[in-house]
């Protein structure tokens, strides 16, 4: 990408002299002729280098309107090198400008040679410190997430088909929507599709939309300039800016507050933003992951979720089918975190024993993979003998299907049965997409079956 250097100067000789030189030199030029006209194309355009001169049309010496739009440039941005231009015999000017938080300065009339290196070098540096810092945020990022050293197994035909198409379009720069319960390995998938991408050596950033609040929504995302708000004593770089070349995971995407999503849309569309505090608009490039475990087109319909972000994010949908729709998955992934279990606590593995693998096999694993790790955590610590027994994993095998609706909250004892029987079929044939006969699978009914109810409680609506 060409960087783009400013030049502001009210004499249109040097303007376009500058500029020609710099353009030669494989630079993008743009120019302004006043202080005003500078801080308008800061606004509009990320620029990487600031060439100006001290002296405007007000009087011709001290330099004031220059130190003046130097301090304003850095309110607003603290990393931008400035190289300012001065006449001869005025040292005590360019003292003054480099005391405000210009970078360097060179003296008119400049020579070429001297003026590229310096702006060259000014450049380098930028970016060096702009890559430490991000650097240094990543890392406290990094420290705060728990990285899943998990190898992926995915032994039935349902997994493979999910792992070959996150092979597919890991590859393109698509936005890829993960679907699926709870602990189905959403986050797992969306690493794998970042270390499958050509941004694998660049970060993935990752953050839960439903973790972050609304009022600090802004500063995590955009980052905030120093002194932005009372408590910002320090910049900060936002998510955005750090998944730069690399991919932006929205994990929990449905739980974005409605009112930021029209913020968050705007990034997505012209990958621009603004840091808070800031009016200088930066443009990033990243590729982007989401996902949810909620039924995005009924947040839609009950807007709570804005359809065109919908439509924004799912170049690509894949969904993660639920452990229970994929049993041939169970034992051998109970048998990869039994074996984790045993190298975490340093013990010799254990086998499952063949009352277990069935009750493994029948339980319907509402909390899905992230359950069926704990529970043979648990089984580890808590097995006498060395094989697991099913009074080892603490489940039974007629556990409630998630069927999320909240058995627990006080109106669901108002319902009757047929009213829960309805939700769930309203529920199921809307996770389908419409697909009835899936729909009745899932529920164990034939498809008759399940239009006979559906038709029940069509009649009993009317
Ligand atoms: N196919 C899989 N193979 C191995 N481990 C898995 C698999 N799917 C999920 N896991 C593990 O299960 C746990 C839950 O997965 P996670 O990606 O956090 O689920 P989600 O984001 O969908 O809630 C994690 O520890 C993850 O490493
Ligand atoms: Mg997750």
């Amino acid at each position: 990408m060409k960087q783009s250097i400013l030049i502001v100067d009210d004499d249109d000789d040097i303007l376009s002299a500058l500029s020609l030189l710099l353009q030669a030199e494989g630079f993008t030029s743009i120019k302004a002729d006043s202080p005003a006209q500078a801080i308008a194309a800061i606004r509009q355009y990320d620029v990487s280098l600031i060439l100006m001169d001290l002296n405007y049309s007000l009087d011709t010496t001290s330099g004031e309107e220059g130190l003046n739009l130097i301090n304003t440039i850095r309110q607003h941005n603290e990393l931008v090198p400035i190289v300012v231009m001065t006449g001869w015999g005025t040292i005590e000017v360019a003292v003054a400008a480099i005391k405000s938080g210009a970078n360097d300065f060179i003296q008119k009339p400049w020579e070429n040679d001297r003026l590229l290196m310096t702006i060259n070098n000014q450049i380098r540096l930028a970016q060096a410190q702009k890559q430490s810092q991000k650097l240094i945020r990543h890392n406290e990022l990094l420290q705060a997430e728990i990285r899943p050293a998990t190898d992926i197994v995915a032994e039935s035909a349902a997994m493979q088909r999910v792992l070959e198409t996150l092979h597919q379009v890991a590859r393109s720069d698509a936005s890829i929507l993960l679907t699926g319960e709870n602990g189905t390995g959403k986050s797992l998938f969306a690493r794998l599709i970042h270390e499958l991408s050509t941004r694998r050596h660049a970060p993935h950033i990752s953050v839960n939309m439903g973790a972050v609040t609304e009022s600090l929504f802004e500063s995590e995302m955009f980052g905030h300039t120093k002194g932005a708000f009372t408590d910002a004593k320090s910049a900060r770089i936002g998510r955005f800016e750090l998944a730069d070349e690399g991919t932006l995971f929205l994990d929990e995407i449905a739980n974005t507050p409605y009112s930021q999503q029209g913020k968050l849309l705007r990034v997505l569309e012209d990958r621009q933003f603004e840091k808070v505090g800031s009016g200088i608009t930066q443009t990033v490039d990243f590729r982007l992951v989401t996902a949810t475990n909620a039924e995005l087109n009924l947040a839609v319909n009950a807007g709570s979720f804005r359809k065109d972000l919908l439509y924004r994010i799912n170049t690509v949908e894949i969904e993660i089918p639920a452990l229970r729709y994929r049993p041939e998955d169970i034992l051998p992934l109970a048998s990869a975190f039994l074996a984790k279990a045993a190298q975490k606590y340093s013990q010799p593995p254990l086998e499952i024993s063949s009352a277990a693998k069935k009750l493994l096999q029948t339980y319907a694993w509402p909390g899905n993979v992230r359950e069926l790790n704990h529970v043979m955590e648990r089984a580890h610590i808590l097995c006498k003998t060395s094989a697991v027994q099913p009074s080892d994993l603490g489940i039974n095998s007629i556990a409630p299907v998630a069927e999320n609706i909240g058995l627990d909250s006080e109106q669901e004892y108002l319902k009757s049965l047929s009213e829960m029987e309805q939700e769930i079929i309203n529920r199921r044939l809307s996770y389908f997409g419409g697909d009835a006969l899936k729909a009745a699978k899932s529920l164990g009914l034939s498809r008759s079956a399940f239009y006979r109810r559906l038709e029940k409680h069509e009649q009993t609506e009317r």
